[in-house]
């Protein structure tokens, strides 16, 4: 039989059906115990004063932006390696997205590039934490408090993550999360955002809701808001998931660390965790010749193996080339990483026979055919 490897494979146990289950008889399906039981143990796992659950990260940020008061003239900055979300909320504020380039050693956004890109008109950073590697919150919350900026972290792929000690929303403005069916915990789609200052908190949630409090027996409109919440079953099988969060974070990096051996000796690039870092190994990802990453992805999935990009630049996504006439060249590392890039399966249920096949394959396409090439593009980075 031929053998099939999944890209995903979300870890979700009986446990987690039965806490859905339970609430979805209940009839207790929305805003209730449920949704504030799971904010409360997200926020303490964080080490965060308070979550709000929301249906997605794209959604959190988009809320982020709005409670920070992020309008039309005003200009953001972030990164273009990475999902539209990361960008898309800045344009639902009417404000404009402004992308700088990012590190070719991890994708993360650069810093030395920043500080020319921000003029009178930026009031925000989008920082996001790639693959799980947190971006270096201390130096950046330097540079943001010197421009009178704030940070909002995309922690999409960083639940787990740490750096300098630092964990995601403790010195940035609000982080935001995703439980998205590829993130580390999952309830299909869902997010959060975590936040420290209490009446910010409040407000985020009163907007997730169209803006409406209740007040005694009856409802108001406060503000615009969105319809962004999320359900209590989806809250109950996250709070389940969240039970054994580091369990699962341990396969991972026991796979990460499986890949990282195999690849540092076969001299293939991948994404590396940064000095004093907790990584949250939420992907993997190798850099090969952008010529031939297709047909490797190709072949890979010819022997049964899925595959990924992570991710081809926001920038040259055809909405952003129309709207803003961006064009190829504009952010040579991002586009360089995207081109290059092959994210391979990590998940607490791939095996170590399994991940052994991906790594052999992947050698055999990679190593063997460029070195009989003597191509040596890939020792380049
Ligand atoms: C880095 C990043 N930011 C934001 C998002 C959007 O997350 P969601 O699907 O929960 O809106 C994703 C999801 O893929 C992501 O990978």
């Amino acid at each position: 039989m031929l053998t099939e490897i999944q890209f995903l494979n979300p870890s979700i146990n009986e446990e987690d059906c039965q806490a859905a289950l339970r609430v979805m008889r209940s009839g207790w399906l929305v805003l209730q115990q449920e949704t504030e039981k799971f904010e409360t143990a997200f926020a303490k796992y964080l080490g965060a004063k308070h979550a709000v659950l929301t249906n997605s990260c794209t959604n959190s940020l988009h809320l982020s932006l709005m409670v920070a008061g992020i309008s039309p003239e005003d200009e953001v900055i972030t990164t273009p390696l990475s999902y539209v979300s990361s960008a898309n909320p800045i344009l639902h504020c009417g404000a404009k997205p402004v992308f700088v380039d990012v590190e070719l050693e991890t994708g993360l956004l650069d810093i030395n590039q920043v500080e020319s890109a921000i003029t009178d008109r930026t009031k925000a950073i989008i920082l996001v934490h790639l693959y799980g590697q947190m971006a270096d919150m201390k130096s950046f919350q330097k540079l943001a408090a010197k421009h009178n900026l704030i940070i909002i972290e995309d922690a999409a792929h960083a639940i787990e993550a740490a750096r300098d000690g630092i964990q995601p929303a403790a010195l940035g403005f609000s982080a935001c999360f995703s439980f998205h069916v590829a993130k580390n915990i999952t309830a299909g789609t869902g997010g959060a955002l975590a936040i420290n200052d209490s009446t910010v908190a409040e407000r985020a949630k009163i907007l997730r809701r169209d803006g409406v409090k209740n007040i005694g027996d009856t409802r108001r409109m406060l503000a615009l808001g969105n319809k962004y919440l999320a359900t209590d079953f989806q809250a109950a099988m996250l709070r389940s998931q969240l039970e054994r969060i580091d369990q699962m974070w341990q396969r991972r990096q026991e796979l990460y660390n499986r890949y990282a051996q195999a690849f540092s000796e076969l001299g293939i690039a991948f994404n590396q965790v940064a000095p004093n870092s907790r990584h949250a190994y939420h992907m993997i990802v190798v850099w090969v010749d952008p010529v031939r990453r297709d047909f490797i992805r190709k072949m890979l999935f010819a022997q049964g193996i899925q595959t990924s990009i992570h991710y081809e630049p926001i920038h040259l996504e055809p909405f952003y080339r129309e709207k803003f006439g961006f064009q190829k060249g504009d952010f040579p590392v991002a586009e360089r990483l995207g081109a290059s890039t092959i994210t391979l399966p990590l998940y607490p249920s791939l095996s170590n026979e399994q991940q052994d096949y991906v790594i052999r394959q992947l050698s055999q396409l990679i190593v063997l055919q460029e070195r009989s090439r003597e191509n040596v593009w890939v020792s380049s980075f």
